[in-house]
């Protein structure tokens, strides 16, 4: 495994690989990589002849400064993770590398796809996320692009962006990996207290509700969306950022519940923002 954090040397490797007809699979991070992660990269090695990680935490899609400062750091475990899976090269740049020119910043966003969920809660993150994104795919010039569905939103603004800009390469989405209590695996979740940790556990608790509530024939959103909101604020420490139903394409909000909706949620655990969500078939 190759671990570089130069933009030529980068450039340079990937240049023997195109040269020689190598398809590069891509797992963009923010470190503190856990078993999730290894997901991604375990579809970049069965879908492409190389797999690149990078590991930067962005400090562009950070909304707020605190949470930044916060992102836990584990540099050290995340390349033994990566060497261990199999990983080609791991790029580890720096702020200056990434962001040499802060004088004429650039801007994207896909408003229709922001205006709600994190991107209203967050507003600026999904720029971030826009931002550095571009500028990993135009650095690693990937076959293919692996995001995690726990972060729905990401994937539809990033799918959005590639499509609408013709990015030469498919963005694919690797499934939720979670814990035995089906708590996602998040670089988070490190943060929370044994105390905490157990209030967490209510989210995945909430999905299940959700879906045994629509299989025993509850059709009436506002209501659905108390019961649910009612159960995750028994958790002590718990509060809640969003609970919303949106259709999972475009995600604008549902006004019924029919169809394939998105449950989408974002929490505050203590300090600690969990997000997740699932897709719902609701039947007629
Ligand atoms: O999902 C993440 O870890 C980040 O948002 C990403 C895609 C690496 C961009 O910084």
């Amino acid at each position: 495994m190759i671990v570089v954090s130069k933009i030529d040397e980068l450039k340079k490797l990937i240049y023997d690989w195109k040269s020689q007809g190598q398809t590069i699979g891509f797992c963009p991070t923010m470190g503190s990589l856990h078993a999730g992660h290894m997901d991604l990269v375990q579809s970049s090695k069965t879908q492409t002849d190389k797999t690149i990680v990078s590991i930067f935490v962005n400090p562009t899609q950070f909304n707020d400064p605190k949470d930044f400062e916060k992102y836990p750091v584990n540099t050290e475990n995340d390349l033994l993770l990566c060497e261990k899976n199999g990983v080609d090269i791991v790029f580890l740049p720096d702020v200056k590398t990434m962001y040499p020119d802060t004088k004429t910043p650039i801007q994207l966003s896909i408003p229709k796809l922001q205006n709600h969920l994190c991107g209203r809660t967050r507003p600026g993150h999904f720029e971030g996320v826009l931002q550095i994104v571009a500028k990993l795919f135009h650095l690693t010039e990937p076959t293919k692009a692996f995001f995690g569905l726990k972060d729905y939103q990401q994937f539809r603004v990033i799918s959005a962006m590639v499509e609408n800009l013709n990015f030469p390469l498919d963005i694919v989405g690797v499934p939720t990996r979670r814990e035995t209590d089906g708590l996602a695996m998040s670089s988070r979740n490190v943060r929370l207290s044994t105390k905490e940790r157990e209030t967490a556990s209510l989210i995945p608790r909430m999905f299940a509700l959700a879906k045994k509530t629509i299989q025993a024939g509850e059709r009436d959103i506002k209501l659905w969306k108390e019961i649910l909101r009612d159960f995750l604020l028994t958790g002590s420490s718990l509060r809640i950022d969003y609970l919303e139903v949106v259709d999972p394409i475009e995600l604008q909000p549902k006004e019924k519940l029919e169809g394939e909706i998105l449950l989408a949620i974002a929490v505050f655990v203590g300090e600690v923002r969990l997000i997740d969500n699932q897709v719902i078939e609701i039947p007629n």
